[in-house]
């Protein structure tokens, strides 16, 4: 496996064989990687000539300096990990190397990304949107690899990939949940174990046959702090603080829910 930290050993190595002219697979990460991570290189070792990991602890996206210094960042598992399961290439550059002018130039999108996370964190998507489209601009993948744990992560990519042309195909991959069904996220180290054995609660009032109003009611009664549940479409999106750990999930709805925005 290579390890490239610099743009321009980058580029240069993605300007010769064997990554010139091949499919690559490219997961882009914050680091903290769970198997949730390496359900998504899997997917992308099997399906492209060569994979792409970077892992780039994107500050843009924090809204909460807290929120980037509590990051539960894990270089070394993360490489080791890679290596394990045969990714190509670890591209881990510094801030400098992904915004040379600081953030002056940004992407942001004007209606998705205002609502759910997007009303709570401001700011957080156009960062997302920003180090996505840079990332895939470096890295010009065929194929870049997103959880369906961060939904409206995933939509926002994909619909920003096709209103800027992008030639990537944008694939959806279905979120990892631990044996108590609470989704994988890197944030989930930062539990106690008796927090941990709480949060499981979340994923299961999501699926619950209640409507919004009142699976926040219960989660609230249980301890958390609810910043949003809500039907959309055919989904369920919520997210919730238990004590400074922020979760966030959405199911798939069996059918629309009483009271369903
Ligand atoms: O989902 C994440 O880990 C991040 O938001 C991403 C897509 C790597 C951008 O920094």
């Amino acid at each position: 496996m290579q390890l490239v930290r610099t743009v321009e050993a980058w580029r240069r190595l993605r300007a010769d064989p064997p990554l010139a002219g091949h499919a690559i697979g490219f997961v882009p990460t914050l680091g903290g990687l769970h198997r949730g991570h390496e359900a998504l290189l899997r997917r992308s070792l099997e399906e492209n000539e060569a994979t792409v990991l970077s892992v780039f602890l994107n500050p843009t996206q924090f809204d909460r300096r807290d929120d980037l210094e509590s990051y539960p960042a894990s270089f070394d598992a993360d490489r080791d990990l890679a290596r394990r399961l045969g990714v190509d290439v670890l591209f881990c550059p510094a801030m400098e190397e992904i915004y040379p002018s600081g953030y002056r130039y940004r992407v942001a999108e004007a209606e998705l990304s205002k609502r759910l996370c997007g009303a709570h964190r401001p700011g957080h998507f156009d960062g997302v949107l920003t180090v996505v489209l840079k990332l895939l601009n470096l890295v010009r993948p065929r194929r870049a690899y997103f959880g369906e744990k961060d939904y409206q992560q995933l939509e926002l990519v994909r619909r920003m990939a096709e209103d800027f042309f992008l030639d990537v195909e944008i694939v959806a991959c279905p979120t990892v949940r631990d044996a108590e069904g609470l989704a994988l996220s890197s944030r989930n180290r930062r539990l106690s174990p008796e927090a941990r054995r709480r949060a499981a609660e979340f994923p299961a009032l999501l699926r619950s046959p209640h409507g919004p109003d009142e699976v926040r009611s219960r989660l609230e009664a249980l301890g958390f702090v609810v910043e949003y549940v809500a039907d959309r479409a055919s989904r369920r999106f919520g997210a919730v603080r238990l004590g400074e750990v922020r979760l966030i999930d959405n199911v798939r709805l069996a059918k629309p829910m009483k009271g369903a925005a």
